[in-house]
């Protein structure tokens, strides 16, 4: 390897930063120069490239989003775009570029890596939908904001004897309703993986209701209902008042957990170390607590088999 680009893209998720150190620190190991690609694939294309170094790198470890900033690019899925980016890289000498990213961003890597550049992906994202890994830099630190929060809003609830319909991310992932049911954070579930239709969330609810339990937290994936239509379904149903939060944002950011740092550090050194070796095309991840890499054309958001932890619910939450 001559010289290595490092990109973020996609939605920004916390660790980022800490495989971005990694990547830099693993690579001046070896005397391999790391260029810096802002904004993504955009930044590829418009040229936003500048030297990292690994002072720049010492303490971002812990920062949430990513110091290189992040973007989903239109132009780079047409070909001139990434004939642009390809250029780019030609005219700064670099052979090799690490991205990390989700779904979308592993497949910008493959389209990279077919023009001739040797690229390794490390996923990143909160949503936790890529199957070949059983976890994504970031989603860690996401659940436990959401178990926060919920915590929180089980506190309100509990005094007013509410129900509360909590909406979290996951794009088409049921992994952060489901985790932060399995973690005690919510009483009905509905993901993509397992919907329930609004006849069974109001089943649910008033099982619950007649055993003498009034504070109830449906937590709902994203994109499967319109909050105030499933509001307003339950409400007229049972004959009670019901709040409805969708947690937005906020469960994007912040400080990242410390498995998501190590997990990030493992990632980044681990794809340094594939491209010393002479790999390329390759994603890397974990699987039963042991790094693994697959080819870029094998990852996709397939939902992963999630039987056994569906398994467990049903053994928590009935
Ligand atoms: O993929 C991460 C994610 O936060 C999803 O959970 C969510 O659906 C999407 O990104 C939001 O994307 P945007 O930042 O483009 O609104």
């Amino acid at each position: 390897m001559k010289k290595l680009g490092v990109l973020t893209s996609g939605g920004d998720a916390p660790g980022m930063n800490a495989a971005i150190r990694a990547v830099v620190k693993a690579a001046s190991h070896y005397h391999v120069e790391v260029m810096g690609i802002q904004v993504g694939f955009q930044g590829l294309i418009d040229g936003k490239i500048h030297k990292l170094t690994s002072q720049e790198v010492e303490d971002i470890a812990d920062r949430g989003g990513t110091i290189l900033k992040t973007s989903r690019s239109l132009e780079f899925m047409e070909e001139t775009g990434r004939k642009k980016a390809f250029n780019r890289l030609k005219d700064l000498d670099i052979d090799s570029v690490i991205v990390i990213g989700g779904e979308g961003s592993l497949k910008g890597a493959e389209k990279l890596q077919k023009l001739g550049i040797n690229v390794v992906g490390i996923p990143g994202t909160i949503d936790n939908d890529l199957a070949y890994t059983d976890y994504s830099i970031g989603f860690d630190t996401t659940l436990n904001t959401v178990l926060e929060c919920i915590g929180k809003i089980k506190d309100t609830d509990y005094s007013h004897d509410k129900t509360t319909i909590v909406e979290v991310m996951g794009r088409y992932c049921g992994d952060l309703a489901l985790y932060s049911a399995l973690a005690g954070g919510g009483e009905i579930i509905s993901t993509p993986e397992r919907p329930l239709d609004l006849y069974s969330i109001c089943s649910k609810l008033r099982l619950r209701m007649s055993s003498g339990k009034n504070d109830n937290l449906v937590i709902v994936t994203e994109r499967m209902y319109d909050l105030q239509d499933l509001q307003h379904y339950i409400e007229k149903k049972l004959n009670i008042s019901v709040r409805t939060t969708s947690l937005g944002f906020i469960q994007r950011g912040g400080n990242a957990s410390a498995f998501d740092r190590v997990l990030a550090s493992n990632m980044g050194v681990k794809a340094v170390e594939l491209l010393m070796n002479g790999y390329s095309g390759l994603a890397v991840g974990m699987k039963e607590n042991k790094m693994i890499h697959k080819e870029l054309g094998c990852v996709n958001s397939e939902i992963a088999d999630k039987q056994d932890k569906y398994r467990l619910l049903e053994k928590l939450l009935g």
